[in-house]
């Protein structure tokens, strides 16, 4: 079992035996090490409420729970906090289960499906700096909640339909007739722009680029085969985008706006059948008691317009109905920039009015800030345009690049390449992952790349470290008991067993940052502990030691792994 759930189990039973059923135990690792492994900080609560003598309480708490075997010590601290201290016995007992278990010792939570939806960008234009938080974070998401086994489904909602789509199909024909196509296709951005020029400029291209939007939404044949084809072309830039991130999305998780559009029609017909729609200047709109307008009057929610056009809520309602319905989803995860926070708060309230999803069924908006450039305003280049993500990729890797040539000017090009790109590719990743999600951050190259700090090279690293002493050491008695007796040897013991409380708090609150400032303190007791403890000293090999290097090497890769960030065997 985790740690948290374990004490807290044995500490609900003993608030029990001293006459406090409804108190919390409230038990979490403790903010100090002064204050021992874990902190049981229920005994004010519950003393409040038996109008009892808190350290009396704390005392009566501590010879009625039963730790025998797990806790070596139990102090009263400060006004009635419990300290606890694990046994080494106990620690060495987690470690050695651990390093059997392919999740090593990361509980097993009952398998319910959970979908992730994350990247969703529009298909117009090719991805930039902004797609990049919704994709990794999601990404690392995903790979959580299937680390503590989870049934896992990823959606990418892409953006392939709407008007715009009726420009680009208008000027794909024209660069067609031209001979041109497949080289302005290269470059969707630029595409995106000429298309955006004949159409701000040509009123028969507008006009022509109308008509199709229509056609296409009729089902034209020809329209709609060069709309996949933009498609496609456009997808390719993503995958390449996802490949060199790696992320896990791939076609199969495609499953993009146009998809439902067949089903806006039955969104608005149920919702008028269950008396939730009401016509409001020709519109037809959803009143939201729950929501108030600046006079205070209950926000209308548009669902269909008065042209009889439908809007990205009503995509999205039909989304949430398919996802429950069909994929049987019990947990959504939304990873959406927060400025679209009202949006999914009203889209989740609709839908649990509509019963396109059951009360049982979580709807999560899992919100991220916004990345900005060193002068506090949102990352743009130079000249003040969007950066396109995969050149902030290739930036990346080319600084990493020069940063390897310089510690390892011995090696190879193809091995230098190939570091530079797991290391490049892992900062980025890292020093947004590492970052509260719900707040903006300040984008920078210097603090990211470091090899000091917080920062995926440190961790890749601290990896490499770890496997050079099993380059040194082959031959150990993997059956040897672990022994722990040193403070250092305790302390990363007591950090590798911790691994399970953290990846389900992960999964719990969706907060990847609390992973890598875990897999940070990993890395910083393994310093600690090689320093204090000697693993291979004068010929002499300590197999206890060994085995407790060994789970630090799996629990950092499988850490950064779950993170989406590739570890080396040497850098
Ligand atoms: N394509 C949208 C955008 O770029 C994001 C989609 C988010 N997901 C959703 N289900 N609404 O703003």
């Amino acid at each position: 079992m985790s740690l948290l759930p374990l004490l807290n189990s044995r500490f609900a039973t003993a608030l029990i035996a001293v006459g406090a059923p409804n108190a919390q135990p409230l038990v979490q690792a403790a903010s100090r090490p002064e204050f021992g492994d874990y902190q049981m900080n229920g005994v004010m609560g519950a003393a409040k409420a038996l109008k009892l003598n808190p350290r009396e309480l704390a005392q009566q708490i501590i010879d009625a729970v039963d730790l025998a075997g797990i806790a070596s010590a139990l102090e009263i601290a400060g006004p009635g906090f419990i300290n606890i201290k694990l046994d080494n016995a106990y620690l060495a007992a987690y470690v050695e289960t651990a390093l059997k278990d392919e999740h090593l010792g990361v509980e097993q939570s009952p398998a319910q499906h959970v979908m992730v939806e994350y990247s969703s960008v529009n298909l117009a234009k090719e991805m930039h700096v902004g797609h990049l938080r919704s994709t990794i974070i999601g990404d690392a998401l995903a790979r959580v909640q299937a680390f503590v086994g989870m049934n896992v489904t990823r959606q990418n909602h892409v953006g392939d339909w709407g008007t715009q789509f009726g420009m680009l199909v208008a000027f794909l024909i024209e660069q067609q007739q031209e001979g041109n196509a497949d080289i302005a296709l290269k470059d969707l951005e630029g595409f995106y722009r000429r298309a955006k020029a004949r159409f701000d400029e040509d009123e028969t291209f507008a006009n022509t680029a109308r008509d199709y939007v229509v056609k296409l939404q009729g089902g034209d044949a020809e329209v709609n085969a060069l709309w996949k084809r933009f498609v496609e072309v456009s997808l390719s830039h993503c995958n390449a985008v996802y490949q060199k991130l790696n992320v896990l999305l791939n076609d199969g998780d495609v499953r993009g706006e146009s998809f439902y559009n067949a089903d806006l029609p039955i969104i608005v017909d149920e919702l008028r059948q269950q008396g939730l729609l009401v016509e409001s200047e020709g519109a037809q709109v959803v009143f939201l008691d729950e929501f108030k307008n600046k006079d205070g009057e209950p926000q209308a929610s548009i669902i269909q317009k008065k042209d009889g056009g439908y809007l990205y809520s009503t995509t999205d309602l039909g989304a949430i109905r398919f996802r429950v319905r069909e994929l049987k989803i019990d947990r959504c995860l939304y990873v959406v920039d927060a400025r679209q926070a009202l949006h999914f708060q009203q889209l989740f309230t609709i839908a649990k009015k509509a019963k396109f999803a059951p009360e049982s069924v979580s709807l999560e908006h899992i919100a991220f800030g916004t990345m900005m450039g060193e002068d506090g305003k949102p990352f743009k280049t130079r000249s003040g345009d969007v950066v396109k993500l995969v050149d902030l990729l290739d930036e990346a890797q080319e600084r990493a690049f020069a940063l390897v040539s310089e510690k390892n000017p011995s090696l190879d090009e193809t091995t230098r390449r190939d570091i530079a790109n797991a290391v490049g590719i892992g900062a980025l990743k890292y020093a947004d992952l590492s970052k509260s999600r719900t707040t903006d951050y300040i984008f920078n190259w210097n603090s990211m790349l470091s090899f000091e700090g917080n920062t995926a090279p440190y961790l890749q690293y601290a990896y490499t470290r770890v496997q050079s002493i099993f380059r040194k050491v082959t031959d150990y008695d993997q059956n040897a008991a672990i022994v722990l007796t040193e403070p250092a040897e305790h302390a990363l013991a007591l950090e590798l067993a911790r691994f399970s409380d953290v990846v389900h708090t992960v999964a719990k609150d969706s907060q990847p940052h609390l992973l890598c400032a875990y897999l940070y303190s990993v890395a910083t007791m393994f310093s600690r502990f090689y320093e204090n403890c000697p693993v291979n000293q004068d010929g002499v090999t300590n197999a206890s030691r060994l085995k407790v290097c060994d789970l630090t090497g799996k629990v950092l890769a499988a850490g950064l792994n779950l993170l989406g960030i590739k570890v080396l065997e040497a850098m």
